[in-house]
């Protein structure tokens, strides 16, 4: 890059005294915030973009990003395919981190724990309200297998089409089992706002009370995102 883009965060960072109670309502808050300025500017496309970093076999880390479709306070969760390299990566070691990030709003939060499948009748209700043409998407795919070329998907689509043709009803086509949902029970999250001259404020909230664990790593804990007794706030230098 030939330019240095020096430009100011002008966010109005965040405050102990501003922070909710728990991660929950606070995650809430800003995912709220991003959606409404989402909705009425354009410069929050996907609000929801939801970054997933996990490790492979060899501990090298991996990363892509999905939309968050489940916030509760079990933690944030999404949906994607049991057999596709973050499925494959989360099944074999749990641990995984994740990020929302809404530049233009200078904020950013970040999510550490483990992987936990989301029960299946929760996955199946919005399985349901997902387009006709995605549910067809999801059967036609492989997730992350490679493919000779994209007539090769086209062909899969399809074939899934006229196996599961359209009567504009929710029972049209039915959920793959290796379709799931993903939910990262958090062991930590952090509230990031950018300010000016870099001086950022970065909000920690760690598990550590009843049903907390004492690190980010922590499989056996499952703390609730919404039980201010279990969590301690830090801060932490930009
Ligand atoms: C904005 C955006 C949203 C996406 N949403 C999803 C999603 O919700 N679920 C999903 O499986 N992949 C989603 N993808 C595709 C993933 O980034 C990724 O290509 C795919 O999940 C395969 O990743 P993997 O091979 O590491 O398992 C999305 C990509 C982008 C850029």
């Amino acid at each position: 890059m030939s330019t240095v883009d020096r430009r100011d965060y002008t966010g109005e960072g965040l405050s102990e005294a501003d922070l909710a109670p728990t991660p929950l309502q606070q995650a809430r808050l800003w995912v709220e915030d991003a959606d409404r300025r989402g909705a009425e500017r354009d410069d929050v496309p996907e609000p929801r973009a939801l970054s997933v970093a996990t490790v492979d076999a060899s501990g090298v880390p991996n990363v892509r990003t999905v939309l968050m479709r489940f916030l509760d306070e079990r933690g944030p969760g999404f949906v994607s395919s049991l057999d596709s390299t973050k499925g494959l990566e989360l099944r074999a070691n749990p641990h995984v981190a994740a990020s929302l990030t809404w530049p233009s709003m200078f904020r950013s939060i970040r999510f550490r724990g483990v992987f936990e499948q989301i029960e299946r009748d929760e996955v199946a209700d919005y399985w349901s309200s997902r387009p006709w043409g995605s549910r067809i998407s999801a059967w036609a795919s492989r997730q992350s297998r490679a493919v000779d070329g994209r007539a090769q998907l086209e062909a899969a689509y399809d074939r899934y089409a006229a196996q599961y043709p359209d009567h504009e009803d929710p029972a049209d086509v039915p959920m793959p089992d290796f379709w799931a949902g993903f939910r990262i029970r958090c062991t930590e999250v952090e509230f990031w706002g950018g300010r000016r001259n870099r001086l950022h404020d970065r909000l920690v909230f760690t598990a550590v009370g009843a049903g907390g664990g004492a690190s980010a790593g922590d499989v056996a804990s499952h703390p609730s995102l919404d039980d201010a007794g279990v969590w301690a706030v830090a801060r932490r230098q930009p």
